[in-house]
């Protein structure tokens, strides 16, 4: 048996903070914490997990760019990317997988300006307000997505 096929999950800004930033918003987990949570979740699909935070816009296009073709899907939180960044948004149009993007807060409740989601249009599903369990929801999405476009046929050992 070869290695077993793995997940990107990618986030942007300020969420190398998770834990200490705004925990009323964005809850206690810490990205490590959340690291191991994905990472389980991802191996009870049987996939491996291929995570990477930065701060920085051309890193984050570098890491879709980077994981298309190589992993089977891609979960992304692009943080406050998500309101503005086209460069992002063909990033994530161009990823040769499922998209499921992600964010921790309700994000249509906040302030206006991220009502905009421009990264959104690229992205075959969107979970926001589930708290850091939305990574978890976003990886069983992929498999439901992954499972479909196979026409169903995606066996435990296909996966
Ligand atoms: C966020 C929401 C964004 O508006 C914000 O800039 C973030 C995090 C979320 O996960 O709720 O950094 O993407």
């Amino acid at each position: 048996m070869g290695p077993s096929p793995a997940v990107a999950v990618i986030n942007g800004p300020n969420l190398g903070e998770l834990g200490t930033r705004e925990p009323e918003i964005y809850g206690g987990v810490t990205q490590e914490e959340l690291v191991e949570m994905v990472r389980a979740r991802a191996q009870q699909h049987g996939l491996d997990l291929e995570f990477f935070q930065s701060d920085i816009e051309g890193e984050l296009v570098r890491a879709v760019n980077s994981a298309s073709g190589r992993t089977v899907g891609l979960v992304i939180n692009p943080a406050a990317y998500s309101h503005y960044s086209i460069a992002i948004m063909d990033a994530m149009q161009a990823y040769q997988g499922p998209v499921v993007e992600v964010h921790i807060s309700r994000v249509l409740a906040r302030e206006p300006f991220r009502s905009n989601l421009v990264t959104a249009a690229a992205a075959d599903a969107f979970i926001s307000g589930a708290g850091t369990e939305g990574y978890l929801h976003a990886l069983d999405i992929l498999q439901e997505l992954r499972k479909r476009k196979d026409g169903g046929m995606v066996s435990a050992h296909q996966q």
